[in-house]
């Protein structure tokens, strides 16, 4: 019931990656769906699958007034046939405040503002909101979104070993879903979007079902969270261009492809290296300057 078609997996034409001998894949997640997209859809799907087994039709989560989470599980919710709601953090906010609230809203969405104190206790909220509903955290990331994710890193292996499998990090579930699935010497790489304070790592081992190394690497934030710099939009337009059927977004895909072609530039990887990086979506989120650019708009699924 719950179920939408593999991604598939591009092998990027790029003849930077030729110079360095390095070949790199996308997961292009990006595509899975038109709005419940990426890791978004990862993360959902065996909790909607869950939701309807324990006989709830309604769904309650949490998120920023930018959230994709609550973007897709808006969307999930109007494509699956489940009522939601959508908890805000931000009582001066309304539906017309952006895009992203307005799209959650127009799916069907209740959203619920509230002040960032009353956020922050989530679980009061949750007793206050949440007796009839199937409760997501916020961003999504539960031990049923990680199973998800690890759906994901199975069907790179359908088609590929990888020397590395790379994905953005927020809150750090689909890392842990991702180095949860891993198989053989593949290793994991995240790239954090966010400018950590040092507890990053911890929270994404305390996701994980098992102990298991892996690489987080916080060098490539551009200051934090929906933070950006001129370099940063010039890499994405340059990526786009040499790329034309592929976009990327300024706070989580862009960061890590960034962080990845860094990499390859210093010579990280070595020579021959099946790099796959993870597509999680979040075009919706795409700033100004990159939609202003609309080279590849029409791909926009
Ligand atoms: C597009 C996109 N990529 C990556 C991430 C990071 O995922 P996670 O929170 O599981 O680390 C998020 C959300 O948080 C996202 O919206």
């Amino acid at each position: 019931m719950f179920q939408l078609p593999a991604s598939p997996l591009a092998l990027i034409k790029d003849p930077i990656l030729d110079s360095f001998k390095v070949k790199l894949y996308l997961k292009r997640d990006d595509l899975i769906h038109p709005e419940v997209t990426g890791n978004k859809w990862r993360k959902l799907k065996f909790n909607l699958i869950e939701a309807k087994l324990q006989g709830f039709n309604q769904l309650l989560t949490f998120g920023g007034a930018y959230s994709n989470h609550i973007y897709a599980t808006a969307a999930a919710g109007k494509e699956f046939g489940f009522k939601t709601v959508g908890i805000i953090r931000g009582d001066e906010l309304t539906p017309d405040s952006n895009a992203t609230l307005r799209f959650a809203h127009d799916c069907g969405m209740e959203l619920i503002f509230v002040t960032r104190l009353d956020y922050n206790f989530r679980n009061r909220l949750t007793r206050q909101y949440g007796e009839k509903f199937y409760v997501l955290p916020e961003g999504g990331t539960n031990d049923l979104a990680i199973k998800g994710v690890n759906e994901m890193v199975d069907e790179i292996y359908d088609v590929l070993n990888p020397d590395y499998i790379c994905s953005a990090v927020g809150t750090g579930g689909t890392i842990a879903g991702i180095i949860s699935g891993l198989r053989g010497n593949t290793k994991a790489i995240g790239f954090a979007s966010l400018k950590g304070k040092g507890l990053l790592k911890g929270q994404i081992e305390k996701l994980l079902p098992f102990e298991k190394e892996f690489e987080l690497n916080e060098q490539y934030h551009f200051d934090g969270y929906a933070k950006t710099t001129p370099e940063l939009i010039s890499f994405i337009k340059g990526f786009e261009e040499r790329n034309p059927n592929i976009m990327l977004e300024q706070v989580y895909t862009g960061k890590m492809m960034f962080g990845i072609y860094d990499l390859i530039q210093k010579g990280y990887f070595p020579e021959n290296a099946n790099i796959v990086a993870v597509h999680t979506g979040g075009l919706q989120g795409r700033c100004d300057e990159l939609k202003k650019t609309a080279i590849n708009q029409a791909s926009i699924v």
